[in-house]
Formats: structure tokens, C-alpha cells, sequence
């Protein structure tokens, strides 16, 4: 299959961009390389097209399927008309491509459009904007959703994605990469306070695979990616001691944002990740990290 990544130097469009290379898929990434790498993309043999998709441009290629997981991915990225416009143009510019060449579209969404909102959040259950990060993906789902009837159209809330390649998100890296580096280095993990606040994390390869599944599902949707399983960062905290070798205590901080725009709690609702998607995640927490900090042991933890 002949396959487009937008974001493709980035975290989970690198992994995947490496996956589908992995089963014969002749993959084209395109970047523009604002929080992507193409340290990302050692070992890629596909083309590489640094552009930005929110601007016009012309791509010649049959593709078979679109996978769109280029965005302004900071939700304190500090400019938020340009989070909005980038986000909601590149998605429009990327639907144009899909129907020209009537390939399979498979877009990033995200679970951080459920706001704080009831867990386990379920697809249909009401969003509440904390960014315009948010904001943005809100509305790219109210698109695709139009065009269920049109095209082969899947929208993935992934839940808190962790593992390889992230470390050039900077401070949008997850908790897993942050705390992990901390405790490393022999220094207490800090939290915000008292460490109560819940994650459904999710390990890359699992990501992947269900990203790489959506190309099969039956009808278009919008569907979690995330393993149901929410974790506290004080019980996150002593799985990293433990995968680490350490015993170092949490500080608590306050917490420097209005309450209003931080998210709580996340838990993906599965059944129809389940059901309809055909996922279930393989990797546990516990595992998921180890093989990460095993990579970052190999790879290095620091993006110089
Ligand atoms: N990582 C997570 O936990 C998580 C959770 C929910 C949703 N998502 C979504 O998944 C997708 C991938 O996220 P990620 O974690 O890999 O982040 P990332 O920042 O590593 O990847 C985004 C990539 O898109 C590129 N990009 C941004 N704007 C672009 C533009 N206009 N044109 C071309 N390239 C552009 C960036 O350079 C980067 O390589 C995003 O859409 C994000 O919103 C991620």
C-alpha cells in the first residue's frame, strides 16, 4: 500500500512511519518539522517532504491511505491562532488530498476533548474546551463526522501516548519521559499536588498497531485509543522507582495553571475501541516503560 504520513517526523508518526515500512508499505512522510525530527526517522528508507501542510501545496502520488497526524501538539503552544488555523487548514488541505485520491483518511484526534468530563469517557459523551488545542480537535471531529457518509474517514482519541521519539516534543513529552528523566538522574519527581490526578497511559507500539488497524474497520468513526486503565502519578511514580532501581519520594508542587484548564483525569472507555476497532492493548504499564527506558537506555535520553 502506498501510504502518506503528515507529522511523520514527529512522535507517533515516526513509530508508525518505521511500522508500516516494517510490512512492505511504501511510506512518504511529510513535515514541517516545528516539534518533529528527522532524527525520528533513522533507519527510514521511504521519501522524506518537509512542508507545511496548512499552506497549499501539491503532492503528486496515488495514495491508498492517509495517516494525519501532523498538529500544533502543545496545548500551551503560545500563539492560539495559530494552533487553531494551522490545525483546522492542515486537516481541510489533507481531507482535499484524501478524495482526490480516494484514499482511506485516519486522523490524530484526542482524549483531551473530554475535558474533565465523567470517566470512563466514552466517544459520545459531552467535550468540554480546555485549549484551543482542544478546540481545534473538537472541531476537526465535527468535520470528519460529516463526511462519514463520503469517505473512509477514522478519527483516534488516543489517551497519553508514551515511548521512543518523543523526547523532541519538549515539555508537551508525556509525564512517563519527564519523571523517568528525574528519577534517573537521582532527583525527586515532581508532581503537581498530592499526586492524585489520573492517566490512561498508552504505550506507542500499542498506538501504532491500533492506528494501523483503523484501516480496516468497516464504517467511519471516531474511536479511543487508550487501554481503559487509569493510573495515579504517585502509583506511576513507584512503577518508574521500581523499573528504575530507585526509591525517590514525590515533591509536591502547586499547580501553576487555573484548575479550569487542566485536565484531571483520563480513562478511555473501551468498548467500542473494543468492539468496533478490534483493539485491546498488549502492553501493561509496567512493561510498556521498560521497553521504552530500555530504547532511551540505547538511544540516549536527551535529544542533543
Ligand atoms: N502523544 C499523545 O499523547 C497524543 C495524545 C492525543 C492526541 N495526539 C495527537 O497525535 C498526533 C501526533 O502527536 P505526537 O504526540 O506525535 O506529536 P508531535 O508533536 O511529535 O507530532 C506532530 C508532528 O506534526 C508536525 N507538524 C505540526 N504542524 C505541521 C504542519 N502544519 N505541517 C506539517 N507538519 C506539521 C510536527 O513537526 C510534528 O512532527 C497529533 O495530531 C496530536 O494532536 C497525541
Amino acid at each position: 500500500m502506498k501510504c502518506l504520513i503528515t507529522g511523520g517526523a514527529g512522535f507517533i508518526g515516526s513509530n508508525l512511519a518505521l511500522e508500516l515500512e516494517k510490512h512492505e508499505h511504501e511510506v512518504v512522510v511529510v513535515d514541517n518539522l516545528l516539534t518533529g525530527n528527522k532524527n525520528n526517522l533513522e533507519g527510514f528508507k521511504g521519501k522524506f517532504i518537509e512542508l507545511d501542510i496548512s499552506e497549499p501545496f501539491d503532492i503528486n502520488n496515488n495514495f491508498d491511505i492517509i495517516f494525519h497526524q501532523a498538529a500544533i501538539t502543545d496545548p500551551r503552544h503560545p500563539n492560539d491562532e495559530e494552533t487553531y488555523n494551522k490545525n483546522i487548514q492542515g486537516f481541510n488541505n489533507i481531507i482535499n488530498l484524501a478524495q482526490k485520491n480516494n484514499a482511506k483518511l485516519i486522523y490524530a484526534s484526542t482524549a483531551g476533548l473530554y475535558g474533565n468530563g465523567s470517566t470512563p469517557m466514552k466517544e459520545d459523551q459531552e467535550k468540554e474546551i480546555l485549549s484551543v488545542y482542544g478546540k481545534s480537535k473538537i472541531e476537526m471531529d465535527e468535520i470528519a463526522a460529516s463526511l462519514f457518509d463520503k469517505m473512509h474517514i477514522v478519527g483516534l482519541r488516543y489517551f497519553n501516548v508514551f515511548g521512543p521519539r518523543e523526547m523532541y516534543k519538549g515539555r508537551a513529552a508525556s509525564m512517563i519521559y519527564h519523571l523517568g528523566k528525574q528519577i534517573k538522574s537521582d532527583n525527586k519527581p515532581r508532581i503537581f499536588k498530592f499526586g492524585e490526578q489520573k492517566r490512561d497511559h498508552i504505550y506507542v507500539k500499542d498506538a501504532v498497531e491500533a492506528t494501523i488497524m483503523a484501516v480496516n474497520i468497516k464504517k467511519s468513526c471516531i474511536i479511543n485509543v487508550g487501554t481503559g486503565i487509569a493510573t495515579t502519578f504517585n502509583d506511576l511514580i513507584k512503577i518508574l522507582n521500581e523499573v528504575l532501581g530507585k526509591n525517590l519520594e514525590p515533591e509536591y508542587f502547586d499547580m501553576p495553571y487555573n484548575p479550569k484548564t487542566y485536565q484531571s483525569n483520563t480513562q478511555a472507555d473501551t468498548t467500542k475501541t473494543e468492539n468496533i476497532l478490534g483493539f485491546k492493548s498488549k502492553w501493561s504499564l509496567k512493561d510498556g516503560i521498560k521497553d521504552y527506558f530500555s530504547w532511551l537506555d540505547k538511544n540516549g535520553w536527551d535529544n542533543e
